[in-house]
């Protein structure tokens, strides 16, 4: 598969914020940028000098003389020097760049990364994540590319091209300094009107690059599901059609690109023709010597062979400008989460639990909960049913400050949640979910995910605590299996109970199962439970559940419909007051 990094984002302008932006993490390198900054001027030296040896080469060996093959040589010697020069001293410039450049993106980089994990749910749930990753990766390829062409590149010739007609002006008369000028202005001009007229084909070609891209991908996803329908042949010819449109687009854009180059070819032809001819005449006039020619030549090729790549490199830095503010963009986003100034870690003593009158929207025009009261007194299990939608799962996200409430609050231990450290509050609480989403990586550091530091030992014991010991004694890799992507080669209650041991590995004081059994069958269910039981024993638990007969020990049953607590109770006596509860229970049991 093709990849697609070209940057299809297009700035509107050329701008100096992306540069300002990126400073703070280049300025840690202050003494190796100025050397960089030196060897640029070296090298320039190196460049801009080669001709003029050149020049009194030539004009040595057409003078004659004794001594005039050596004089020629020692000056085609230097001349030589002077271009290993330039490019040495690009190429030392370049790597002690690199360094401060790859350290720039890294810092960057890490920081995009953090500040992504430290913002909201709601960012994330709006966002496609591989649209995130792509956004950082462009970011930071954006910023090598500024480095490299503009600043290293672009900028350093057009000001030697100022040089270069200065001393073309003062040596040789304004008329050269003028064509050299003229020509480098239409150039750039040219290759700006042309590359701004390209913009649409090869947007056109990028975006039917990644279409492509995109229906391989997902057909190869969907692998199955074509093998379940015989739709091969159906998803080729898909496939195929979009490769038609990308070859189309790729036909155009070649085309175009043709134009910029045929039409880049001519003025610099031009203007190398009517310079050189202007030195012809001079020196058929004998106001020049045969060594200026050359010299002219070699300034002329010299100037305009960088200015090849103006083109790519105009559109590209324009991308990477518009790749580098997305990426510093992101980094602006203010989560609506934060922890308070100067807050404190949670401190837990018994784990209890309670909601305060707890009303929440995700929008504003809809309400979700609506005062909501629930207390776990430490050690205690309360069970939630209610229909789906109800907002069961809502308060256990309540629960892990992914929101914070309306009105109401929530408290640990006496403590409103908002007050205490999010790093702290998550530590207090462990889940297991409906359904577990693990890393394409072993089992046994998806366990140990729980808690990073944990030893082999602890990982075998949380592994036998969570009912695993058998299934992993039957895989010939044992922990060292590798899941698969999202974990899917386990089957579902697998996965459940590797979060269990996670949460083994954890050990917080309190528990959450958010329909932790609701997708498994009966014997799947029944080990689950068993594991459960024994680690919520003796901890604040907060169990949400589909099926009734998975929290009849519960020490309170509350019942939640559309938002709100209709009912409460030990199981016997929500029965007796035959409500909701009742109607419910009687239902399940056919
Ligand atoms: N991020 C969200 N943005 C908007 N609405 C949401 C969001 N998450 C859940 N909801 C809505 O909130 C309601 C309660 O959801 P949830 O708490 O998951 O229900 P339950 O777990 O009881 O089935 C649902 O109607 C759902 O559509
Ligand atoms: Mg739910």
């Amino acid at each position: 598969m093709r990849s697609s990094h070209s940057a299809s984002h297009e700035a509107t302008g050329f701008s100096w914020r992306a540069i300002r932006m990126i400073w703070p993490y280049l300025a840690q390198y202050r003494a190796r940028i100025a050397l960089a900054l030196g060897c640029l001027v070296l090298a320039k030296l190196g460049s801009i000098w080669a001709p003029f040896l050149l020049k009194h080469a030539v004009d040595t060996m057409g003078a004659g003389g004794a001594a005039w093959l050596k004089a020629a040589l020692g000056l085609v010697a230097a001349y030589g020097a002077a271009r290993f020069a330039n490019v040495m001293f690009g190429e030392i410039r370049d790597t002690l760049f690199g360094r401060v450049t790859e350290r720039a993106m890294r810092r960057v980089g890490l920081r995009v990364f953090e500040h992504l994990h430290g913002l909201d749910l709601d960012f994330h749930l709006e966002r496609r994540t591989g649209g995130l990753a792509r956004d950082i990766e462009r970011g930071t390829n954006g910023i090598s590319f500024l480095m490299r062409f503009f600043v290293f590149n672009i900028a350093p010739t057009l000001f030697e091209i100022l040089v270069v007609a200065g001393l073309l002006a003062w040596n040789y008369g304004i008329a050269y300094a003028a064509i050299t000028l003229v020509a480098v202005l239409a150039y750039i001009a040219f290759s700006i009107v042309a590359t701004e007229w390209r913009t649409t084909y090869v947007r056109a070609a990028n975006l039917a690059d990644s279409a492509s891209n995109t229906l391989a991908v997902d057909s190869l996803l969907n692998y199955e599901t074509v093998k379940y329908f015989g739709n091969e042949a159906h998803e080729a010819a898909r496939y195929d059609a979009e490769l038609g449109r990308w070859e189309e687009a790729r036909r155009k854009n070649r085309l175009t690109l043709f134009a910029l180059n045929a039409g880049q070819a001519l003025i610099v032809a031009l203007a190398m023709t009517a310079s050189m001819a202007l030195a012809a005449r001079d020196v058929s006039r004998a106001q020049m010597s045969v060594g200026d020619f050359v010299l002219i030549n070699a300034f002329m090729m010299q100037l305009f062979m960088p200015l090849n790549f103006l083109g790519m490199v105009y559109r590209e830095i324009k991308g990477s400008l518009a790749a580098i503010e997305e990426m510093f963009g992101l980094l602006a986003v203010r989560p609506r989460v934060a922890d308070r100034p100067g807050a404190r870690p949670l401190a837990v003593s018994g784990a209890r639990v309670e909601f305060r009158n707890v009303a929440f929207r995700y929008q504003a025009e809809r309400e979700i909960l609506r005062g909501v009261n629930l207390r776990i007194e430490p050690g205690t299990k309360l069970a939630v049913v209610g229909a789906s939608g109800s907002g069961k799962s809502t308060l256990v996200k309540l629960l892990f400050r992914f929101y914070d409430v309306s009105a109401g609050a929530i408290l640990i231990d006496g403590q409103d949640i908002r007050e205490v450290t999010q790093q702290s509050l998550r530590a207090a609480i462990g889940i297991v979910p409906q359904d577990t989403v693990l890393f394409n990586d072993t089992l046994l550091e998806n366990i140990r995910f729980g808690r990073p530091g944990a030893s082999d030992a602890d990982v075998q014991q949380a592994v036998r605590m969570a009912h695993l010991a058998d299934f992993v004694a039957q895989l010939p890799l044992g922990l060292a299996t590798r899941v698969g992507e999202r974990g899917l080669k386990l089957s579902g209650g697998e996965r459940q109970r590797v979060a269990i041991a996670r949460t083994i590995l954890k050990r917080p004081p309190i528990l959450v199962f958010d329909e932790a059994t609701s997708s498994l069958d009966s014997k799947a269910e029944r080990l689950i439970l068993e594991a459960l039981a024994e680690i919520a024993h003796g901890h604040t638990s907060l169990v949400i559940a589909h099926r009734l007969s998975t929290v009849v020990d519960a020490d309170c049953i509350a019942v939640l419909d559309d938002g709100r607590v209709i009912e409460q109770g030990r199981h016997e006596e929500l029965l007796a007051a035959g409500g909701a509860y009742a109607a419910l229970w009687r239902n399940q049991q056919t």
